[in-house]
């Protein structure tokens, strides 16, 4: 019987098939680059705020403390955001007639509260405590980057599942001395294995990678 292809279609299809397998890999690639990218994840962009509040200038300069303002850090679930009153304590003085600060003085005076935008959100079928992380020896500088050298915040990590997961899998190689967490100048150690191993054992922290910890 005569051939109905030529002989060369067989390197053809070879050809295209191994496109074929080359193209979709890519495709899955440039998937797997861009889920991880800024522009999903908005790491590293500046969030624009109603007033041009620098974490830089008060906590880096003005070493206050991040309880000062987040003053539920440590027993609930949410950080907490300062009042305006909060502001003001040392504001109804300091810079009070500055143009930067208006906006603050508007709210205290009309008592309507300053619509920060968020920075860092999950969704909502996914649970987060700040408290227990906290409490378990797990610093702000661990997720949130140097917030002290931030004029605006700007996300330092994805919030990404992999991300939470990668902690909760092996936590020893992330947590620190509890009287550290605040500590925005706090390095892991050259023997941090050593550390993190004694500090879970301490604080009696469990790898916790079942799903309902976190979809509950
Ligand atoms: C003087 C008050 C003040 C202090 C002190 C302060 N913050 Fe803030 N923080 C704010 C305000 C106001 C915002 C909202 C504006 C913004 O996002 O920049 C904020 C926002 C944040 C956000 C982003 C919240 C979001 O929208 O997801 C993080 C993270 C944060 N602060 C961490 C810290 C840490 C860590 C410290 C201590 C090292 C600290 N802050 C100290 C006032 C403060
Ligand atoms: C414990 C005192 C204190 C508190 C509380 C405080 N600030 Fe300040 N703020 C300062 C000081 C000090 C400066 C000068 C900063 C510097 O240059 O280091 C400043 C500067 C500023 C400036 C820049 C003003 C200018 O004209 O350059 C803004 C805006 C500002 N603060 C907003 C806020 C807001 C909003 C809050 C509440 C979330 C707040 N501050 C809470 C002490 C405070
Ligand atoms: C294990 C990671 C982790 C640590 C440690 C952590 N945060 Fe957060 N933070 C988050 C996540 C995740 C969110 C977003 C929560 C949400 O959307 O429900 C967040 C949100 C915030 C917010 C916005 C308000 C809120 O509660 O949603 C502030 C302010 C904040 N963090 C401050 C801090 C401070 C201050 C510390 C250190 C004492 C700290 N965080 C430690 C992960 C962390
Ligand atoms: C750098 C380490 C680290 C990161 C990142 C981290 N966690 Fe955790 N998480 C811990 C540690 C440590 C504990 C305490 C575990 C224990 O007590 O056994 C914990 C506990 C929790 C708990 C409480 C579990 C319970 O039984 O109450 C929840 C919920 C949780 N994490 C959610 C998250 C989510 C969601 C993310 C990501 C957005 C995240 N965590 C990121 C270290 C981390
Ligand atoms: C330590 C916390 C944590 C644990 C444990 C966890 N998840 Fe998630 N999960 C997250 C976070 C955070 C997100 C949101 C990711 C985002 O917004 O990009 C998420 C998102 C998801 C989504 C939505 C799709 C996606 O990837 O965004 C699915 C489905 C999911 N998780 C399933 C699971 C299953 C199944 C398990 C158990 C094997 C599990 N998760 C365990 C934190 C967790």
């Amino acid at each position: 019987m005569a051939q109905i292809f030529h002989r060369s279609t067989n390197t053809l299809s070879r050809l295209s098939i191994f496109g074929a397998v080359f193209i979709i890999g890519g495709l899955f690639t440039v998937g797997a680059i861009l889920v991880r990218s800024p522009y999903v994840t908005n790491v590293g962009v500046p969030v624009p705020q109603p007033v041009l509040f620098s974490h830089k200038h008060h906590v880096g300069d003005d070493g206050i403390d991040c309880r000062y303002c987040h003053a539920s850090v440590e027993v609930s679930a949410f950080a907490g955001m300062p009042a305006t009153e909060t502001c003001m304590h040392c504001h109804s003085q300091l810079f009070n007639d500055s143009p930067m600060l208006q906006p603050v003085t508007t709210s205290a005076a009309t008592g309507l509260p300053i619509a920060w935008n968020r920075v860092y959100q999950l969704p909502d079928f996914v649970y987060f405590d700040h408290s227990i992380h906290v409490n378990k020896g797990v610093g702000c500088t661990t997720c949130h980057g140097q917030v002290d050298e931030m004029p605006l915040i700007q996300k330092a990590t994805s919030l990404q599942m992999t991300w939470c997961l990668e902690c909760h899998r092996d936590p020893a190689r992330f947590v620190r001395p509890r009287d550290e967490v605040f500590s925005m100048t706090w390095q892991p150690p050259p023997d941090q294995a050593a550390l993190g191993a004694k500090l879970v054992s301490e604080y009696h922290i469990t790898s916790k990678t079942n799903c309902w910890t976190c979809h509950r």
